[in-house]
């Protein structure tokens, strides 16, 4: 199969109502996407990306009305506010499901995870097609999340039919994903929304995501993981050739290494840019000559603490 690389919002639209896949833009990463409707096409997503069927999937809607009339059972006052306050955008919100939901997209439980995602080539396409569409980030299972279409013609060209080409997501780490039970919150990933921003809207919202528990290094998932060595800086002494080690950097550079072996995210210290910027890095390293990948952690507020939770995924795999 040719895989097209195209801002054709027809052709994508003809893609996903036959059946086949097209890869997505949305403000987060790029997703791997289907109709809601179609099992053997969401069959084909966890194939294509070699996922296992107990890992649910997030649907993407272009609006409220579709989210209640197709997707959940119940739509709580919460949930009213949180979709008031960052709707569009990189919040994925768990809710009661409709038994009409195939339960492949929730790996059987009877909650769906779904958002609006803040990206307008992809929610004219939703209008389009006026169905949600599931879609998981559209990278090989546990491997980096692409934010460019040429990640994911990079790994997924010729196994699916289009890449719709939306440009470099905005914020660069998937959605904030929080489960709404009545009028309480559990944070069951950090992401592009910031805890913080949601304590308001519950003052004794949990944090239940697995590397919030670092002491318990067995609970850690391997997960958004470079295929090298990949390392803390910080926990880093060895008598490695120093040409061979690959640094990614906040906002400066590390005396210790050659100036030329790091990648800089945002030499004026902004954390949204230094996000953006992550996982681009990470795939540069990857496929660089270096033989092992050094970061620092970031300071752990904002959009950091996504970025550190990704880092400790990714850090042990090794
Ligand atoms: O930003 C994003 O969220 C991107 C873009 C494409 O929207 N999507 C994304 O999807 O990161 P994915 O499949 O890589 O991660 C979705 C995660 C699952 O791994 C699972 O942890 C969680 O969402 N999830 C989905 N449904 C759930 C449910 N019913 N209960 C708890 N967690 C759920
Ligand atoms: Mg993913």
């Amino acid at each position: 199969m040719e895989t097209l690389i195209s801002t054709d919002l027809k052709k994508a639209e003809t893609f996903l109502k036959q059946g086949d896949l097209v890869a997505v833009p949305t403000e987060t990463v790029y997703g791997l996407a289907a109709c809601y409707n179609n099992k053997t096409a969401i069959q084909n997503i966890f194939s294509v990306k070699n996922r296992p069927a107990y890992d649910p999937m997030i649907l993407h809607a272009s609006n409220l009305s579709m989210i209640k009339a197709l997707i959940v059972k119940e739509f709580p006052p919460l949930a009213e506010k949180l979709a008031e306050k960052f709707w569009p955008g990189p919040l994925s919100m768990v809710l009661p499901k409709k038994e009409t939901i195939d339960p492949i997209i929730t790996a059987g439980l009877e909650t769906v995870a779904l958002r609006i995602p803040g990206h307008d080539l992809l929610l004219s396409l939703i209008s389009k097609l006026n169905m949600p569409l599931a879609a998981p980030s559209a990278n090989p299972f546990g491997y980096i999340s692409p934010t460019t279409a040429k990640h994911v013609n990079d790994q997924l060209s010729g196994q699916i039919a289009m890449i719709l080409d939306g440009g470099p997501a905005k914020i660069g780490l998937e959605s904030t994903i929080v489960e709404v039970k009545g009028n309480h919150l559990v944070v069951l990933r950090a992401g592009g929304i910031a805890i913080e921003d949601l304590k308001e809207f519950d003052q004794n919202l949990e944090i239940r995501t697995s590397s919030s528990k670092p002491n318990a290094p067995g609970m850690l998932d391997k997960h958004y993981a470079p295929k090298k060595d990949f390392r803390f800086q910080k926990n880093f002494n060895s008598s490695k050739d120093i040409s061979q080690i690959g640094l990614i950097r906040f906002n400066s550079f590390s005396e210790e290494f050659p100036l030329e072996n790091q990648i800089v995210l945002s030499p004026e210290g902004k954390i949204e840019i230094a996000a953006q910027k992550l996982y681009s890095a990470m795939r540069e390293m990857d496929q660089s000559r270096y033989e092992i990948i050094l970061t620092e952690t970031f300071p752990n507020r904002g959009i950091g603490i996504a970025m550190n939770d990704r880092i400790l995924r990714a850090v042990n795999r090794n």
